[in-house]
């Protein structure tokens, strides 16, 4: 989608940079996150409404810190600086930076002057999440003080005239208590944003932009059923119908009734052309007696392409393969890192026998909530747009050791009951993951008068934001219990349940 407004990013290694961008676009303004060294030809074209400075770990003095030109605040285009970048930007406009002897960090009573357009509508303090050693000192020419701390001289600064501000603090972190009205205020107040980015004129304008780049060529879509690979289809079904096809390969390694469920809703609800490949004992065979974690991503990774390939080759000529890649996976460090690539996390890659000519990622522009979104917005069913993360590999990775048919049911069966008490006990929106692995544990049981001699299965369930790190969840005792009293008398084979209370460091969330 045109948004006509725009806010640019520009990256300075902060570890907030992407939250920033989120904040922004929640306040209903289009944002993108650019290298810090963008050139100035570049804003130009760009023509953003406005600029953020996120802030970074270097300092203005070190010798390799990310600088700026000073041309991008001659350019008339409202400018903030956050951290790091208030700190640019009072050493780039001759004020001064001293480095304090002690770092000043934590939810810190900051004194606010009210009366600036940034501070509207708050009161003469405020919490906000401080975390710097460096500080502004002196303020450059033309600006003056619009906030303190009781150890930072200058927190906060301003040139209304030139609609420079700089902030020491973290608005766009939750800890910062109404944080995102400081950012809205510099949107509507100082950038005259009006606030045109919503969900409803994205999928809108998606529809029209790619009814007129595809025509009536056509199109196909590997569907994993996961949110984006969905969303993506949905979208384009609602702009080419029948001219989209969507291959589903169903390598048996889906959760209970996952592959029904998927199959249902697109062949349902949706305009489309959907091809379900039921590749189970193909991908069985192939996985028979491999142990090892990566050889199993690996083969499954190889077959579900070659499957891919195989029905695509059926199709001919295609002229747009659909992928579905978000936001997060495509911005540019700031610091001249490479893009950022889950690697492990795609399961398909792109496939080199697939006959294409261009390819389509409706999504690109979006942050995973803003996917979410789109899915209801679009009507994709709330089970399906809230899933919570499923890997690639399947339940492959969640069965310690070989793969056998019996060993998938038993984990299938395991799964589904864990996943039904916890949505039973109304806890599914708190936990981000939860699921059942079957361990290659045999352990002696008894049930009645006989001995058993069966499997462990463990249990686990994180809570993230991120799942780069994540706490095991504190499921209450009598959910648990439940759970554990239900796998051992409905699932033949398991005679003893486990719960995993390790989090991640140092554990991973899946086991293998
Ligand atoms: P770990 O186990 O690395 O998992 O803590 C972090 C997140 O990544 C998912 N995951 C995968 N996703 N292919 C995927 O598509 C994979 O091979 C894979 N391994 C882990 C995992 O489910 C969790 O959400």
């Amino acid at each position: 989608m045109k948004s006509k407004e725009l806010i640019l990013i520009l990256d300075f290694g902060g570890q907030y940079n992407q939250l920033i961008a989120r904040r922004v676009r929640e306040c209903n303004v289009y944002s993108e996150v650019v290298p810090y060294n963008i050139s100035i030809e570049k804003i130009k074209e760009k023509n953003p409404k406005g600029i953020i400075f996120t802030g970074g770990p270097a300092s203005v003095y070190g010798e390799d810190s990310p600088k700026c030109s000073e041309e991008i605040f001659n350019l008339g285009i409202p400018v903030l600086g956050i951290c790091y970048g208030m700190q640019l930007m009072a050493h780039t406009l001759g004020g001064k930076v001293t480095s304090a002897n002690t770092r000043e960090y934590g939810e810190t009573n900051v004194n606010l002057d009210n009366t600036s357009p940034l501070f509207q509508g708050f009161d003469n303090t405020n919490i906000f999440l401080m975390s710097h050693t460096d500080y502004v000192e002196k303020v450059p020419d033309g600006f003056k003080k619009i906030a303190d701390t009781p150890v930072c001289p200058i927190a906060g600064m301003e040139n209304s005239e030139r609609k420079l501000y700089g902030i020491q603090f973290h608005p766009e972190v939750n800890n910062s208590k109404n944080g995102i009205q400081v950012i809205k205020n510099f949107l509507y107040n100082v950038c005259k944003c009006s606030g045109d980015w919503v969900m409803s004129s994205f999928v809108e304008d998606s529809i029209k932009s790619l009814k007129e780049k595809i025509g009536d060529k056509k199109a196909l879509c590997a569907l994993s059923g996961g949110v984006d690979s969905s969303v993506a289809a949905v979208l384009l079904s609602k702009a080419i119908g029948k001219n989209l096809t969507c291959i589903f390969v169903d390598h048996g390694l889906l959760r209970k009734k996952e592959g029904d469920e998927v199959e249902e809703i697109f062949t349902k609800y949706y305009d489309l052309n959907f091809v379900r490949v039921n590749a189970k004992d193909r991908f069985l065979e192939k996985l028979a007696g491999v142990t090892d974690p990566e050889k199993k991503r690996k083969i499954i990774g190889e077959e579900f392409i070659r499957v891919f390939e195989e029905e695509a080759k059926k199709l001919g000529t295609i002229d747009f393969l659909v992928q579905g890649t978000i936001y997060p996976d495509v911005i540019e460090s700031g610091l001249g890192k490479s893009a950022v690539i889950k690697s492990h996390h795609n399961v398909g890659g792109l496939p080199e026998h697939v006959d294409f000519k261009e390819i389509v990622e409706p999504l690109r522009s979006l942050f995973k909530d803003e996917v979410r979104k789109t899915g209801l917005e679009l009507g994709i069913p709330e089970k399906l747009v809230y899933r919570q993360p499923f890997p690639g590999p399947g339940l492959a990775i969640r069965i310690i050791g070989d793969i056998t048919e019996d060993k998938l049911n038993i984990l299938k069966d395991a799964d589904s009951i864990f996943r039904e008490e916890i949505a039973n006990a109304n806890l599914h929106r708190n936990i981000n993951q939860y699921f059942a692995v079957l361990t290659n544990l045999k352990s002696v049981g008894v049930m009645g008068d006989e001995r058993t001699y069966d499997y462990t299965v463990a249990l686990r369930a994180v809570e993230t934001t991120d799942f780069m790190t994540g706490v095991w969840s504190k499921i209450p005792y009598e959910v648990l219990e439940k759970v554990s009293s239900r796998i051992v008398n409905e699932v033949k084979h398991v005679n003893r349940v486990v719960y995993d209370i390790t989090s991640k460091p140092p554990a991973t969330i899946e086991w293998e």
